[in-house]
């Protein structure tokens, strides 16, 4: 891709105009769907979702600090969205790398992102992925010039733009087939939640498109309600029928016969196959294999960590107790009170039916499957991920050496 080249259309700062026909929900037109994340002419700017279903807002970044803010905040969730999002936010911050301390100024930029939210893999992969071009750009020792390194980091930021939408069209396309009746999902992993069409909720559209019909259980989500707010807002968007449920009524629901099939995403998939989503998914998950009901995870590779041998490798994020005593702001729960809060929990490759990758669909021998895939969809760049230790070690020593110049 160009440094030129445009991955979204300029925001236009205004609510969107509801509908009395859509009840409130603009459906999306053709060629156009929900874009979290909007890069034109140099300027990046990102959907404030913690405003949705009620208002489309758009925040426009500045740079690694503010971008760290908008993801730690919220303004930008989902873990393919968050690696994208932390992409531009490194190619923003170039415009300020200093002559001679090139290096330097961009691992102090990597490590106010990398510290922005822990679960999603997403977010080390897109940095690391960054490092290595900017690695190869200065592969002979010499310090990389400000202005390439500026143009080389925006234009890897919209190449993994583009893949991403590639990659879930292809999971989309790899997982529709295996759908069966309704469907439920968990938490919102549909174009919000990454640069464009979808994980889970990609498999779902490209199951409708097909000429499919279904309809879809969004579960409500607590503690952040990203099923209430944001996946029944995709869903209706998208004209496809969606029944909300709280989490509490997953049970009854699968045990109604209802559901042929549940999907989801995942912030991190470990060497094993077991899945790490958000808090709830495991409880679905045992259920689901309790009722005899398959449990898909649609998992692009930038979600699966190989080097997380099994689920307990993966950090859980702990967020604010208040997501859990208040809702929309207003305290529910008795002053006093303690929580237990994970946001995310970890699901046992052994529940878990099928994983569908932009390489195809992995099955049975997770560890074997989930490495080709990875393989496959990186090609010789899988290669760095291998040598990633080590890599990181050269360029905090480049770091060091730019640093003392
Ligand atoms: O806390 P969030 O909203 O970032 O959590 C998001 C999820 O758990 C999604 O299911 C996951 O990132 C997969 S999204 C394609």
């Amino acid at each position: 891709m160009g440094s030129s080249r445009t991955v979204g259309p300029i925001a236009k700062v205004r609510a969107a105009k509801p509908t009395s026909k859509s009840r409130g929900v603009e459906p999306i037109s053709e060629g156009r769907g929900v874009e979290p994340i909007r890069w034109k002419a140099g300027r990046l700017r990102l959907l404030d979702q913690r405003k949705l279903p009620h208002k489309e807002t758009w925040i426009e970044l500045r740079g690694a600090a503010d971008t760290a803010r908008a993801i730690r905040d919220m303004v930008v969730r989902g873990a393919p969205a968050i690696g994208v999002t932390a992409a531009f936010g490194l190619a923003l911050e170039a415009r300020r790398f200093r002559v001679g301390r090139v290096l330097a100024d961009f691992e102090k930029a990597a490590r106010v992102l990398a510290e922005a939210r822990p679960t999603a893999v997403n977010l080390a992969w897109a940095i690391e992925r960054q490092r290595q071009a900017l690695l190869a750009l200065a592969s002979g020792g010499e310090e990389p010039a400000p202005a390439a390194a500026a143009r080389l980091l925006r234009t890897t930021a919209e190449d993994m733009f583009a893949e991403d939408v590639a990659a879930n069209r292809a999971m989309g396309a790899a997982g529709a087939a295996l759908l069966k009746g309704d469907v439920l999902t968990h938490c919102n992993a549909g174009a919000l939640a990454t640069a464009g069409y979808g994980t889970a909720l990609g498999v779902i559209r490209a199951s409708w498109e097909k000429g499919r019909r279904f309809g879809v259980y969004a579960t409500e989500t607590r503690p952040f309600l990203q099923g209430a707010r944001l996946t029944s807002w995709e869903l209706v968007k998208l004209g496809i029928p969606v029944t909300l449920v709280t989490d509490g009524m997953v049970g009854a629901l699968l045990a109604s016969g209802r559901i042929g099939a549940v999907v989801v995403g995942t912030d991190r998939t470990a060497a094993n196959g077991d899945v790490c989503n958000k808090i709830g998914t495991y409880t679905i998950a045992v259920l689901a294999k309790r009722h005899g009901i398959p449990f898909y995870v649609a998992a692009p590779t930038s979600s699966i960590d190989l080097g997380c041998a099994t689920g307990a490798d993966i950090p859980i994020e702990e967020r604010s107790e208040r997501e859990v005593t208040h809702i929309g702001g207003k305290r529910i729960a008795a002053r006093g009170v303690s929580v237990f809060h994970p946001a995310f929990d970890v699901t046992p490759a052994e529940l878990v039916t099928a994983i569908f990758t932009e390489s195809g669909v992995v099955k049975g021998d997770y560890k074997r499957g989930l490495a080709r895939a990875v393989a496959s969809a990186r090609g010789p760049a899988s290669k760095a991920a291998v040598a990633k230790p080590r890599a990181r070690k050269a360029t905090k020593a480049a770091a060091r050496k730019s640093a003392r110049r």
